[in-house]
């Protein structure tokens, strides 16, 4: 829980009371730029956690690999999955993921997303020719597979009613229900964010990566989107976002961890972490 925080001391690679991620020597460089470079980083269980840096630090490849969009060329990391949240189906991995321990490194991004950690992209992912409705259902295909569905036979209709009303449901929740039949691309892009968070949540994670989900949306949308993220540890989806404006980090963060130049400089609580001389150094760097 948040509450658990308040005992760990701000510094990077802190160890936390109960870790549901938990990252070792994670490294990954371009060329000769190394965009990643994480000693070691554990994200506490049921918090909302930001991940802040300038343009560049390495946030967006972090994700990258930590999900299995892009290879490491060293390092490990695993969760710790406890029980999933969101959605209703339970997956064919739901039993591996009642172990305490899952080693991820190395592992295809398909099999991440049905271990627990899901992920949203900065730049929206929907796919504009399906229906909204699809674009969340494809979320519940992926964890149930179509391998299940051929074994199902018949039940697979009732399982398939099933998603569907939870898709209705998560759609209602995000406030795009009567927009169910449209296609993504008629989304504006605030909208579209909404989706992904959906589809994310139809995937029941246990932990959710999200890629700055507040960029380019209207300021009524932010207060929606805040008021979801703040409400999904409660529900089993621990939260690690990324967020340039320090207005919202600092209003919805339990702990702030900051990237430079792909390594970890500071991590904490909010207010601590916002006035950290790396910090503020490593923003002024960027802006001259
Ligand atoms: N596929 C790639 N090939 C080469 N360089 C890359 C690649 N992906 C990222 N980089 C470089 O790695 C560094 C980290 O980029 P990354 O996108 O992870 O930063 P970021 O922290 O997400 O930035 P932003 O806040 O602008 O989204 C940058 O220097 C970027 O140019
Ligand atoms: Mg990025």
């Amino acid at each position: 829980m948040a509450e658990a925080l308040k005992s760990v001391p701000g510094r990077p690679g802190v160890a936390k009371p109960s870790p549901i991620l938990v990252v070792e020597g994670v490294r990954r460089a371009f060329g000769g730029l190394v965009a990643v470079d994480v000693e070691h980083l554990e994200i506490q269980r049921s918090s909302v956690t930001a991940l802040i840096g300038p343009n560049g630090s390495g946030k967006t490849t972090l994700f990258n690999l930590l999900c299995g969009f892009d290879s490491v060329d060293e390092g490990e990391w695993r969760i710790f999955p406890g029980s999933r949240g969101g959605g209703v189906q339970p997956g064919p991995e739901a039993e591996e993921s009642k172990l305490g321990e899952v080693r991820l490194t190395g592992r295809q991004s398909y099999e991440i997303a049905r271990l627990g950690m899901v992920r949203t992209f900065q730049l929206t992912k929907s796919l504009s020719l399906l229906s909204v409705l699809d674009n969340v259902l494809l979320a519940a295909k992926d964890q149930v597979g179509e391998r299940l569905s051929r074994s199902l036979g018949r039940r697979w209709r009732e399982i398939d009613e099933r998603n569907r009303s939870a898709a209705m449901e998560i759609l209602e929740r995000f406030g795009l229900a009567h927009m169910s039949d449209e296609y993504a691309g008629a989304l504006s892009g605030g909208q579209r964010k909404l989706l992904e968070l959906a589809r994310a949540v139809m995937a029941r994670p246990s932990l959710l990566l999200l890629d700055e989900p507040l960029a380019g949306v209207n300021p009524a949308l932010v207060e929606s989107i805040l008021e979801h993220l703040l409400k999904f540890p409660a529900e089993g989806m621990t939260v690690l976002f990324v967020e340039h404006s320090m207005d919202m980090v600092m209003s919805i963060s339990d702990w702030v961890v900051c990237l430079e130049e792909g390594s970890v400089i500071a991590e904490g609580p909010p207010e601590v972490v916002a006035s950290d001389p790396l910090v503020v150094d490593a923003y002024l760097g960027r802006e001259e």
